[in-house]
Formats: C-alpha cells, sequence, structure tokens
C-alpha cells in the first residue's frame, strides 16, 4: 500500500504520539493501513478491542479500547458496535462472542493461541469434578468455551483472588494455571487444587535474572505478572494484571522498571509514561504477534474469520464468564 502524501498528513499526529516505540522507517508501511482501518471501522460501526501484549502500531494506531482480559470481557458485553474485531488471542475473541452473542466476533488470525488455554479440556474438567464431587471449579479465562461449561466462575489475574474468596468454600478446583493457582494459595486460605498448564511466555523468567537487573540497576523498581514462577513473584516488587502493572507505573512513575511480561507492555506503556525508563529483558508471546495491520485489514474489508458458538456452549460457558463480571475487580 502507498504512503501518499494525504495518508501522511492524517496519520501524522498519531506518530507524533508513538515516534519512541516505533521507527520512523517503520511508519511507511504501518500508516497506510492504519488510515485503511480507522476509515473502514467508522463505515461498517465496528469496535477494535486490543489486549495490552498487542504492538505499537495497533494499540496505539487503531484500537478503540486497550486492557487487560477482564476489562475486555466487560468492554465485550457494554459495546453498541456491530461487528468486535478482537486484537489478541482466541479464548478472549470466544470470550466477547459469549459477552455478546448477537454480534459479529472477528479473530484476524485464527492460529493465535495460548498455551493455557490449550493445556486443558471439557473432558479434562469433567474428570477431575468426578475426582472431588462438590468442589467448585474456577477457570482462568484463558481456557475454551468448553471449558467455560464446566465451570462454576471464570476468573482473570485481575480478580483470580477476589473470585476465589467470594465463594465461601473451604476448596476449589482452580485451572488450568499453576503458577497462578499458587499466587493465589499464598493469598487466601482457601485449599486451591490446580492443574499443570503453565504460560510459555511467562515460565521462562526466573529470579537470577532479576536479581542480576537488580545489581546493574539499583532501584529498580521490578513488576511482575502472576502467570510468572514463585521465585519471580517473590522477587519482584508487585504483582498484577497487565492493567494492574500499567496502573503501577502511572501511579508510581519509578525512574527506572522492569515490567516481566511480554515485550509490547514495556513498549506501550513507554509512550503514555516518557520519564520512566524501562529496563528490558521480556519474552515475546507468540500468539499475540500473528495479529498484524494487514490481518486486521482483511477481516474487517472481507467479514472473515468469525468467531462461531453454538446455542448450547454459548448457555452454558456464558454463566461463568457473567459471574465473573458480576464480583468485578
Ligand atoms: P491479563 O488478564 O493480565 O491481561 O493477562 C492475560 C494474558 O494472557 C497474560 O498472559
Ligand atoms: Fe497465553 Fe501466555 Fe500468550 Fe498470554 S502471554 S496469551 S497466557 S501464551
Amino acid at each position: 500500500m502507498e504512503f501518499t502524501t494525504e495518508i501522511k498528513k492524517a496519520t501524522d499526529p498519531i506518530y507524533q504520539k508513538i515516534s519512541r516505540a516505533v521507527p520512523d522507517i517503520e511508519w511507511p508501511s504501518f500508516a497506510p493501513y492504519i488510515y485503511e482501518i480507522n476509515k473502514l471501522k467508522r463505515q461498517k460501526n465496528a469496535i477494535i478491542l486490543a489486549h495490552n501484549y498487542q504492538t505499537p502500531e495497533i494499540y496505539h494506531g487503531i484500537s478503540d479500547f486497550s486492557a487487560d482480559s477482564l476489562a475486555l470481557a466487560i468492554e465485550a458485553a457494554k459495546t453498541k458496535a456491530d461487528i468486535i474485531v478482537m486484537c489478541g488471542v482466541h479464548f478472549m475473541a470466544e470470550t466477547a462472542k459469549l459477552m455478546s452473542p448477537n454480534k459479529k466476533v472477528l479473530l484476524p488470525d485464527m492460529r493465535a493461541g495460548c498455551s493455557l488455554s490449550s493445556s486443558i479440556t471439557g473432558e479434562d474438567v469433567r474428570e477431575l469434578k468426578k475426582k472431588y464431587p462438590g468442589v467448585p471449579v474456577v477457570s482462568y479465562v484463558n481456557t475454551s468455551a468448553d471449558v467455560k461449561s464446566e465451570t462454576d466462575v471464570c476468573c482473570t489475574s485481575a480478580n483470580a483472588v477476589k473470585i476465589v474468596n467470594s465463594l465461601g468454600v473451604r476448596k476449589v478446583i482452580f485451572l488450568p494455571d499453576d503458577y497462578l493457582a499458587k499466587y493465589v494459595a499464598s493469598q487466601t486460605d482457601v485449599e486451591i487444587i490446580s492443574w499443570k498448564g503453565t504460560c510459555e511466555v511467562h515460565e521462562q523468567f526466573n529470579d537470577e535474572e532479576i536479581n542480576q537487573i537488580r545489581k546493574e540497576n539499583p532501584g529498580i523498581k521490578v513488576i511482575a505478572h502472576p502467570e510468572c514462577p514463585p521465585d519471580v513473584i517473590k522477587a519482584s516488587d508487585f504483582t498484577g494484571s497487565t492493567s494492574g502493572m500499567i496502573k503501577y507505573v502511572k501511579d508510581n512513575q519509578p525512574e527506572k522498571v522492569m515490567m516481566v511480561t511480554e515485550c509490547s507492555m514495556s513498549d506501550n506503556v513507554q509512550v503514555d509514561n516518557p520519564n520512566v525508563e524501562f529496563i528490558r529483558p521480556c519474552n515475546l508471546c507468540p500468539h499475540m504477534k500473528r495479529i498484524t495491520l494487514p490481518k486486521i485489514l482483511d477481516c474487517l474489508k472481507n467479514e472473515t474469520n468469525e468467531i462461531l458458538l453454538d446455542d448450547k456452549t454459548i448457555k452454558s460457558a456464558r454463566k461463568s464468564v457473567i459471574r465473573m463480571t458480576e464480583i468485578g475487580r
């Protein structure tokens, strides 16, 4: 696509905002897509929801709402748009469909999965329920609609502890993230029966890496996502969902910070916090990175890659997500 004078003029305010996160050599290849997508979404009354791990040209360039997975689910239920384009992974698009079953929900790349979601099936949950009769099931939203159908209440990393405590029971089955389960167990008296799922991005961090970075950067604040292993959580100053981490930086304005999570977070948050220095390393989520501007334009233009769920699944899976949103953050 051509980077015309008209497109340059129309997209220049966006570039001025994100110039620290996007090299100027890359802008002529992004701007025509940003221009077209923004035009098309107005014509079609579409909304673009983006997870915090999307790249800066998506997060700042075309999204109408960017957030953590809890806020994306809530926004999907509220929107008046006819079409929802989910810039995120499959379980996020499926959750949006559960929240807004009458809307057209599109996912720019159907292969955008999640190692947590693929670690467990509905059949696995049925087996667990047989093994622990009467014990309520709390599932992370990072699961398929089939798993949600077998679930009493969903949670995200933003409200996992609150959801578990809200049940008023002594024991829960908590799926599928073993590290998030360990984090929740450290924050509650409720006994947690966990599953063996892990996030392939967060499991790669370790405390040695953090201790080394602290040595090289005295005074640095280290903030971690609760999908990280327990040694990483212990070595961090703060633990929270992706939006919780963003709020921490905004409110505290640390001189230097390391966000122990997916790489795009630091790029995106840097744009809104120019006085904070972000120290990497970080890890890329290959699933989130499948979402690109050309794929977003293609699926919006042709209305392809629609999330379709049968009525029975919607009915059974929706309850657990609605119950979560009623409990809130
Ligand atoms: P959040 O709910 O914190 O946005 O996390 C979702 C996710 O997939 C993190 O890896
Ligand atoms: Fe799944 Fe981890 Fe990627 Fe989030 S970062 S989508 S939990 S694999």
